[in-house]
């Protein structure tokens, strides 16, 4: 048995969503799972294939996709980074296609880092990060963030950890989970940071359309020349798609090369149907404009539900968060009281966790799965339905009044 493996924590949002999957009365906020549907023009397409079998046949749609990805969809991915971020990628030799962003970053840790190489993480950052990086015999190191600061990183943290065994720094921008994001000067100091030191930065930008504060920037378009940051993104988040297991990653050849490797040893090529599909809709303006529709929605649902639930103070969110994302990260010291007079054995995070499972039916992700900073905090998606969201409310509110 790999004792590293052995000894590392399960994910534990999915944990939480899986538990909660057969008790229908429980709003779920724990896992961004969306609930706006893929684009009207991805529905289309797959209706097509159903009905033209031959055609499907003829175009290799149930065979093995090349492992790299196929070339329709390397080429509108990298048409993707010219139009939107105006960065030149190579399709051919710089992009991987991937089961989803989430083995897109296992295999960019896996490839990047040697056993025992130290793997720098921001304190909190998403869930998968720490427990791919000790699966794999890597020592994440953990960058303190502060809810003052909106939990934006500060390039100086970052350079004061950096010794000769760190070889990479995992950001997120919109973060999950804490719905920070990294302007255009801090991306390009932690891009310059890292390539003095010789390590990469690995941006996962899976969250790139739900950005509202400013427009969102991949830190290997702001500098572009530094050659050292691998690019993580997918189709879960923007096209509401994430069973449909799609992503992929971008940076320099040599990289991209040695993740392809190991993609193929490890699955031999991400799924054709999904690849043909996500080429043509990935840059058509009707699914762009669809899309920007799906993200207003998204962001005004999750401002008018911070403001419900923090109005009676039991929760507090930190000011001007969430500037991306569509999650939540709260401080819930106000119910910590409450919550340990129920769940005594149980430190602040989970207590309330499992105080507001017990008490109101609503899942949500306690803080210190992404990071011992977030021992009071709370994560809750705001990615489900206006209804559910507005159930979640309700009974969240009605604990103000003791219940
Ligand atoms: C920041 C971040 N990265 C990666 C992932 C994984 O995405 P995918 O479904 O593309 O594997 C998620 C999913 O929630 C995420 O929030």
């Amino acid at each position: 048995m790999n004792r590293d493996l052995f000894n590392t924590r399960s994910h534990r949002s999915k944990a939480i969503s899986d538990m909660v999957l057969n008790r229908p009365g429980v709003v779920d906020l724990a896992v961004g799972d969306p609930s706006w549907r893929p684009p009207a023009a991805v529905l289309r397409r797959l209706r097509q294939i159903g009905d033209e079998p031959d055609e499907a046949m003829r175009s290799g749609i149930h065979r093995y996709a090349p492992a790299q990805g196929t070339e329709k969809l390397r080429t509108a991915i990298a048409e993707y980074y010219w139009r939107t971020q105006g960065w030149a990628v190579d399709p051919s030799t710089e992009i991987l296609v991937t089961h989803g962003a989430a083995q897109a970053l296992w295999l960019s840790i896996f490839t990047l880092t040697d056993p025992g190489d130290k793997v720098l993480l921001p304190d909190p950052c998403y869930l998968l990060y720490e427990p791919i990086a000790t699966a794999l015999g890597r020592q994440p190191v953990r960058v303190p963030t502060r809810p003052e600061e909106g939990f934006a990183i500060d390039p100086d943290e970052v350079a004061r950890r950096i010794d000769k065994h760190t070889v990479i720094l995992m950001v997120s921008s919109p973060a999950n989970p804490t719905g920070s994001m990294l302007d255009t000067t801090t991306l390009t100091r932690l891009v310059e940071i890292c390539a003095n030191a010789g390590m990469f930065l690995v941006h996962d930008e899976v969250l790139d359309r739900f950005a509202y504060a400013w427009p969102h920037r991949s830190a290997a378009a702001v500098a572009p020349e530094a050659g050292s940051v691998m690019m993580v993104n997918g189709f879960s988040k923007r096209f509401g798609m994430n069973g449909w297991r799609l992503g992929w990653l971008a940076g320099p050849a040599r990289a991209v090369a040695a993740a392809a490797k190991a993609h193929t040893l490890m699955s031999l090529a991400a799924n054709s149907l999904g690849q043909e599909i996500c080429a043509a809709a990935l840059n058509d303006p009707a699914v762009e404009v669809e899309t920007a529709r799906m993200v207003d929605e998204v962001a005004d649902r999750g401002r008018r539900f911070r403001d419900t639930i923090v109005a009676d103070g039991l929760f507090f969110c930190p000011p001007g968060l969430p500037q991306g994302s569509f999650y939540l990260f709260l401080d819930a010291s106000g119910l910590s009281g409450r919550a340990r007079a129920k769940f005594a054995d149980h430190p602040t995070d989970e207590a309330v966790t499992r105080y507001l499972l017990q008490e109101c039916e609503v899942a949500v992700v306690p803080g210190t799965s992404f990071g011992p900073s977030g021992d009071r905090y709370i994560r809750m998606s705001y990615a489900t339905s206006e209804e559910k969201l507005a159930e979640a409310g309700h009974r969240l509110s009605r604990l103000d009044a003791g219940h």
